[in-house]
């Protein structure tokens, strides 16, 4: 069935077709026994999102549970090596991780996406790609202080200096979520800990 059906879709032309497919994505997330989903990470730079979602892809690893890691830096490489950091550019960076993320869930995958994506309305767009069920917001909340003093990348100092424009936190915005499926405080807390709590979520709602 096309997931788009009933979805906004203002540009595709009326001689594309969807065309589906003979193993459907119910087939596939039962080969993988689990139940398909995005966890969503948003969080400053240095809140830890892709520390706390590698130790909940290696937890699942060792659950047997298929999963896939896509990461911020990671895929500014590739895919989105042509995208910056002005508002727009941020814009379509989440619009595309949406779109692949979506394409993972559809093969069976648990996906964990850790991406700043500091903008509320482009968290919400991808949301809307996707079922209820889907998409669960992780919000990694760490104080800017917190992350400015972890500065794993000297990234904070830099864009203090003014050696680097449109720093999330620093003079571009970090929107935080109001209604994240999963808030994990970061600050004083294990990585195990945190990494706990999302597995134990994903447990407790029978994803895996
Ligand atoms: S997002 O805002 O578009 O979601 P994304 O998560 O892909 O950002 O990339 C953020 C990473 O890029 C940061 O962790 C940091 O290492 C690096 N980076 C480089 N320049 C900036 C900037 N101006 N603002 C935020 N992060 C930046």
């Amino acid at each position: 069935m096309n997931p788009y059906t009933n979805k906004q879709h203002d540009s595709v032309s009326d001689d594309i077709v969807w065309h589906n497919t003979s193993v459907s994505a119910q087939e596939r997330a039962q080969l993988k026994q689990q139940k398909p989903v995005v966890l969503w990470f948003t969080g400053l730079s240095g809140s830890g999102k892709s520390t706390v979602a590698n130790a909940v892809e290696k937890k699942l690893l060792a659950l047997g549970k298929h999963s896939y890691l896509l990461d911020g830096d990671n895929v500014r490489h590739g895919l989105n090596k042509d995208l910056g950091f002005s508002d727009e550019d941020r814009v379509e960076n989440i619009r595309r991780i949406g779109e692949v993320a979506k394409l993972f869930v559809d093969s069976g995958t648990i996906v964990l996406t850790a991406f700043i994506s500091p903008f509320i309305a482009d968290r919400a767009q991808v949301r809307v790609l996707l079922s209820d069920e889907q998409f669960l917001e992780v919000f990694i909340d760490t104080p800017l202080d917190v992350c400015e003093q972890r500065d794993p990348k000297g990234l904070y100092k830099k864009a203090r200096a003014g050696e680097i424009k449109h720093f999330t936190g620093i003079d571009s915005e970090y929107e935080a979520p109001s209604n994240a499926e999963i808030h994990v405080q970061t600050a004083g807390v294990s990585i195990e800990a945190c990494a706990q709590q999302i597995i134990n979520l994903l447990i407790e709602r029978e994803y895996i």
